[in-house]
């Protein structure tokens, strides 16, 4: 790299992707391999006594994934990052490396429903408590704490509604109370909001959406931001406490700014198992590479068609926070500038059926559980992704039943608004 401070642009391409030290390969290559040979046995146990970092088996550290771990940290301006299976798995490792059984974190009540799943269901499995909260309100947060809350979980950018959330009001909450701040940055990207810049803890992101960003490969990662101190309160012992896995190891005394992602690798991932493929590191890297790019056409997309469809008789109200009237407008402008995303909701006047018939009327669009693609995409999230939640939870989370989710993609605007046209056109 040419500059001292490079430019998000150069970072995406550039960062963490040196010429290949064995081959000289310019693109980073894809190790399809399990494993690593050691140089010799002291080589071996210094590797698995965590004494030198290196390669020992793909389950745990592999070089393609090394790269994609160096360029999100990078671009979310983290100290290091833990790539994994996906973005639930990437959830998974990082409760996993702060809770105890009895233990309970604050979550904001707009977040994706999947994610609405795996805190409210899975995770009451391992004994661990989700309470919801305001994002709108931080002092909503405050409220539910108590002497067994590890942790704040929000999404900087909600799905499926579209609102920012005013994540140093929530940050500053957290400060307070000594707990880590966690933000889902996967409907923004680093590309429209960095939440470690405005006092979040950990990054998480579903790389399976605007990173990748061509609908094509499943991925996660976490990005520790460095800035937490593990050991200040005692109620994070795997960080904090000697490890008996490792000889006595007290990971954050001995890895400081970087030591959250080395416990949910060696700790988390090592015992748990979600490991991204080699390959999927590799389309996912390639994404990556144009992000910035792709990113600011499904901003523009987005606005145009939001104004569009706000304009239309057949469409009772849009929330899109692009829009200047949008009551979330002031937040979107100062936390994400250069646009409001891709993924929004608007509501149709013929309400449950007329959303059906609008999602089969598409042409264009693809009707599919995902966002953050290159093609424009569609859902009705109370029968599909939310269908899950309890109406009441279905309208907490942005997903009533009248409720069309679009992500719109970087096709050509006008074909985009031809065929929104010609699906309203056909509705009763
Ligand atoms: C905001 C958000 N977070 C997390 C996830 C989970 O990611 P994955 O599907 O990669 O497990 C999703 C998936 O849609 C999402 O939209």
């Amino acid at each position: 790299m040419t500059t001292n401070h490079p430019g998000f642009s150069t970072l995406a391409i550039h960062a963490g992707a040196k010429p290949d030290p064995a081959t000289g390969a310019r693109a980073t290559p894809i190790y399809q391999t399990t494993s690593f040979v050691f140089n010799d046995a002291d080589h071996a146990a210094a590797l698995f006594g965590l004494k030198e970092f290196g390669n020992i088996y793909t389950r745990i550290m592999n070089p393609t994934q090394a790269v994609l771990e160096e360029k999100v940290a990078a671009l979310e301006g983290g100290t290091a990052a833990l790539a994994v299976a996906s973005g639930h798995a990437a959830q998974m490792l990082v409760f996993h490396t702060i809770m105890k059984p009895g233990s309970n974190f604050v979550a904001a009540k707009r977040l994706y429903g999947g994610s609405i799943n795996q805190f409210g269901h899975a995770f009451k499995n391992f004994g661990w408590e989700v309470r919801w909260a305001d994002p709108a309100d931080p002092a909503s947060f405050a409220a539910l704490v108590d002497e067994n809350t590890q942790a704040f979980f929000i999404e900087s950018l909600a799905n499926p509604g579209g609102t920012f959330v005013d994540i140093a009001a929530i940050a500053e909450v957290a400060q307070a109370h000594g707990l880590p701040l966690i933000v889902d940055n996967t409907m923004a990207s680093p590309y429209l909001v960095r939440p470690l810049e405005h006092g979040a803890d950990i990054v998480i992101h579903s790389l399976t959406k605007f990173l990748g960003g061509h609908g094509n490969s499943m991925g996660g990662i976490l990005v520790d931001g460095g800035t937490f101190d593990w050991s200040a309160s005692g109620r994070y012992p795997m960080l904090s406490e000697p490890r008996p896995e490792y000889a006595g190891l007290v990971l954050h005394q001995t890895f400081g700014n970087f030591a959250f992602a080395i416990a949910a690798r060696v700790l988390g991932l090592r015992d748990l198992g979600p490991a991204i493929s080699p390959f999927n590191a590799f389309m996912i890297l390639t994404g990556i590479e144009t992000l910035p790019l792709r990113m600011q056409r499904h901003c523009d997309n987005a606005a145009a068609v939001a104004q569009w469809l706000k304009g239309h008789d057949k469409v009772s109200w849009v929330n899109y926070a692009g829009l200047e009237d949008d009551p979330n407008h002031e937040l979107q402008t100062r936390y994400s500038p250069k646009g409001a995303g891709a993924v929004f909701t608007f509501g149709l006047k013929g309400g449950y059926e007329a959303g059906k018939s609008f999602v089969e009327g598409l042409k264009l669009f693809s009707h599919l559980a995902n966002i953050g693609d290159t093609r424009s995409l569609v859902i009705h999230p109370a029968s599909t992704t939310h269908r899950q939640l309890t109406a009441e939870q279905q309208v907490a989370a942005g997903a009533g039943p009248d409720v069309v989710r679009l992500s719109v993609g970087i096709e050509d605007i006008a074909d985009i608004i031809a065929d929104l046209d010609q699906s309203l056109a056909r509705i009763a």
